[in-house]
């Protein structure tokens, strides 16, 4: 296993790092310093292909002209924070809004916009490297200057994982994810159509027009929203259910059944035999498929389309902050956060 390092672009005349963690199975996972961002994983497939399974670039450039979040860590507080107003112990805060009338992915500039400092890291049994960020008093509306790190690492299980831990010094907001988008195909040209999804909810989070939750958790028997058992994604593309019509596919927040044994979701691709795992601290996954993305965006010297990968957020559930039952993301003065997600590969 190692971790090397190189020099991967300019911005605001700072260097901008990317790592390289390999292990000794031919996996690659980088990350650079700018967002605290994934930028590559690279897993073989059943034929012993090694290809890259994630939307990224090897150019930094492609990262200041996407608004995708392509694999960036997001926060203060991942999803949308209706009306960007809150309040804590009684005082009220006002979030600047960019999305809408509502604040999405911690607001405008947000970590995934922002250098971190970088501290690669040798252990016995994983390569990894540290991201650190000082997150001021104010920033974008939220109170506390909060301490944050990102811990990216890989093992020799082929298992990739992220750790956050965060302190504050006033009562603030905290629900932080990685926004990595998989494809599993390796096929910068094939859809995640062909892919299969399990997750261990039985309850999604239904949302308004404007991707804000309503609050109201759905039972997924008899919807398209049902991945207790594997099913294809596209049996929501293709259908006529409101609540994937709304945003043609899936961008909504499962809420996990943390009901023991096994792993929160499955992701695979048949084809290639390539699958995912995913377990996490949090009590949620959101599940977007890339609705949005279009041909005005390029990564990699490939044009984007709408369902070209798939994110599996590993959060809190989005708006918890509004609505009973979704889960606490206040981070208090003398609490340490801490949070965990980690992503297995495998081949089925
Ligand atoms: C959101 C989408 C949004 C995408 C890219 C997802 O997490 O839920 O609505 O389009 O991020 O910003």
């Amino acid at each position: 296993m190692e971790v090397s390092k190189i020099e991967f672009g300019l911005f605001h005349n700072q260097t901008i790092w990317q790592y390289t963690l390999t292990n000794d199975n031919r996996m690659k996972l980088k990350v650079m310093n700018y967002g605290a961002t994934l930028t590559n994983i690279e897993a073989p497939d059943k034929q012993g292909n090694t290809t890259r399974v994630v939307i990224g670039s090897d150019h930094f450039h492609d990262y200041l002209q996407e608004d995708a979040y392509f694999g960036a860590t997001v926060g203060r507080v991942a999803g949308r924070i209706t009306a960007g107003r809150f309040s804590i112990d009684g005082t009220n805060y006002q979030l600047p809004l960019n999305d809408g009338k509502n604040t999405n992915h911690g607001g405008p500039d947000s970590f995934e916009h922002l250098i971190w400092d970088s501290h690669p890291f040798s252990k016995a049994d994983q390569v990894g490297v540290r991201f650190d960020l000082f997150s001021p008093n104010g920033t974008n509306g939220f109170p506390g200057n909060l301490n944050i790190s990102v811990f990216y690492s890989l093992n020799q299980k082929n298992e990739w994982h992220l750790h956050y831990e965060a302190t504050t010094d006033k009562p603030t907001l905290l629900n932080p994810t990685n926004h990595v988008y998989f494809n599993l195909a390796g096929d910068p040209d094939r859809t995640v159509d062909s892919h299969l999804l399990k997750l261990a909810s039985h309850r999604f989070g239904e949302i308004k027009k404007d991707g804000t939750p309503t609050g109201r958790l759905i039972d997924v028997a008899d919807t398209p929203f049902d991945f207790t058992k594997s099913a294809a994604l596209k049996q929501g593309f293709d259908s006529d259910y409101p609540q994937n019509k709304l945003v043609n596919g899936y961008d909504h927040p499962f809420f996990l059944d943390k009901s023991g044994e096994g792993p929160d979701a499955v992701l695979e691709e048949p084809l290639s035999g390539r699958q995912v795992s995913m377990t996490t601290t949090n009590n949620a996954v959101v599940v977007y498929s890339g609705n949005a993305l279009s041909s005005q965006i390029v990564m990699d010297g490939k044009p984007m389309k709408a369902h070209l990968g798939m994110t599996l957020e590993a959060q809190m559930m989005p708006d918890a902050i509004h609505h009973e039952g979704f889960g606490n993301i206040i981070l208090r003065p003398g609490v340490k956060y801490e949070a965990d997600t980690v992503y297995r590969f495998d081949l089925i």
